[in-house]
């Protein structure tokens, strides 16, 4: 697994940036109140390292391939408590209730999910009005671009040996017409990323 490390550590700016947004959105957030987060598509929770302060994490997650480094990771970061586990697919999330989130946060993990669009429907359900959707999403080079083409290439290949991980979908649009009050996003090219990996959509989604 230790590949999954190496890959996980190319991504950390990306990861960093995002929660950094996150911060900006929250400007008059009381610490002494606990932020309810869900966290889809959990994996091993490599973004627990940047959760606010005071962060209650609800963790959902379709397998439990990376329970391992996530225990490891709950561990360690002391600032976030744990409300439950619930093991689900995100695109019929029943086991958590409606309007109940401050922040839902999706990362790497529209590229694998079945359904893009009931993904985003879920998450606007589970938000509170004025919640906020955190992503960060490896997507498709645009279509001019010569990495698109390659991109084409392997996404077979890749989702055979990348457990259904798709690098060439473009999951933007669906957030954007997702039906939210607000939404701020940016396309970066994060030079130490893979090439096929390179193209990131980051933002954050105000119910
Ligand atoms: C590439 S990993 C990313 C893990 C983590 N979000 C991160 O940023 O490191 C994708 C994760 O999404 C999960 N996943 C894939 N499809 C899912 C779905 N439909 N519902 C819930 N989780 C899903 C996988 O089990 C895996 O843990």
């Amino acid at each position: 697994m230790e590949i999954f490390g190496y890959v996980v550590r190319k991504l950390e700016p990306m990861r960093k940036k995002a929660f950094e947004v996150l911060q900006e959105h929250l400007p008059n957030r009381k610490l002494s109140t606990p932020l309810e987060i869900l966290e889809i598509g959990v994996g091993g929770g490599a973004n627990l390292q940047y959760y606010p302060e005071n962060s209650n994490l609800t963790a959902l997650d379709k397998n439990e391939t990376f329970s391992k480094y996530f225990e490891d990771n709950k561990k360690k970061f002391s600032h976030v408590t744990y409300k439950k586990t619930v093991s689900s697919m995100a695109e019929n999330m029943e086991g958590i209730e409606d309007s109940s989130m401050d922040v839902v946060v999706g990362t790497y993990v529209l590229c694998s999910v079945q359904d893009v669009k009931a993904v985003i429907k879920e998450v606007k359900r589970v938000l509170k009005p004025g919640g906020k959707y955190l992503f960060v999403e490896h997507v498709a080079f645009p279509d001019s671009h010569l990495g698109s083409k390659a991109q084409n290439f392997a996404a077979p290949l890749w989702r055979l040996f990348c457990d259904g991980c798709n690098i060439n979908r473009k999951p933007s649009e669906d957030i954007r017409k997702g039906g939210f009050s607000d939404v701020e996003c940016e396309n970066r090219f994060p030079s130490n990323a893979w090439l096929f990996l390179r193209p990131q959509f980051i933002g954050i989604a105000t119910k």
